[in-house]
């Protein structure tokens, strides 16, 4: 087959905006995994969650009026702690993170939707202004019991 010169010339330019593409996306790649952790990012061994405070003791505590702090682990296939209960009203801080493999963290009827990483601490706060049983689903797919994967955070 016979290449036109005209089509040699934008084949030629083709492969070099193709090649400046993969350029940038290589320098942006590599410089936003050069840049310095957030303050808030932190992480932990996967492999010793349960030995790593706070998720050695995962569960809810008070701190404040209508305040509660939640540490919770995700893992194959659940939440730990299984149920959380806060009177209505209730603003609640989750902390947390996965033992093993990326679980989802959704809770239905609110706008929290979030991935939890195995070694990395999520943070993330909701106020339940509304009593009612809110369901926890994972929305990443995490195996053979996925689907059942799942807690309830009950309001009161
Ligand atoms: Cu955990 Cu899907």
């Amino acid at each position: 087959m016979h290449l036109h010169r005209l089509e040699k010339t934008w084949l030629g330019i083709g492969i070099t905006m193709l090649a400046l593409f993969l350029a940038i996306l290589g320098t942006m790649a590599f410089s936003m995994g050069m840049a310095p952790p957030s303050e808030h990012h932190h992480t932990v061994d996967p492999r010793k969650v349960a030995e790593t405070a706070p998720f050695d003791r995962p569960g809810i505590t008070q701190v404040g009026d209508k305040h509660y702090e939640a540490v919770m682990v995700a893992y194959a296939f659940g939440y730990e702690p299984e149920k959380l209960e806060v009177p209505a009203g209730s603003k609640i801080d989750f902390t947390m993170t996965s033992s093993d493999v990326v679980h989802g963290f959704e809770i239905v009827g609110t706008n929290i939707n979030l991935m939890v990483l195995p070694g990395e601490v999520s943070h993330i706060s909701h106020t339940f202004d509304q009593p009612g049983e809110y369901l926890i689903l994972c929305n990443e797919y995490c195996g053979t019991g996925h689907e059942y994967m799942k807690t309830t955070i009950v309001v009161k």
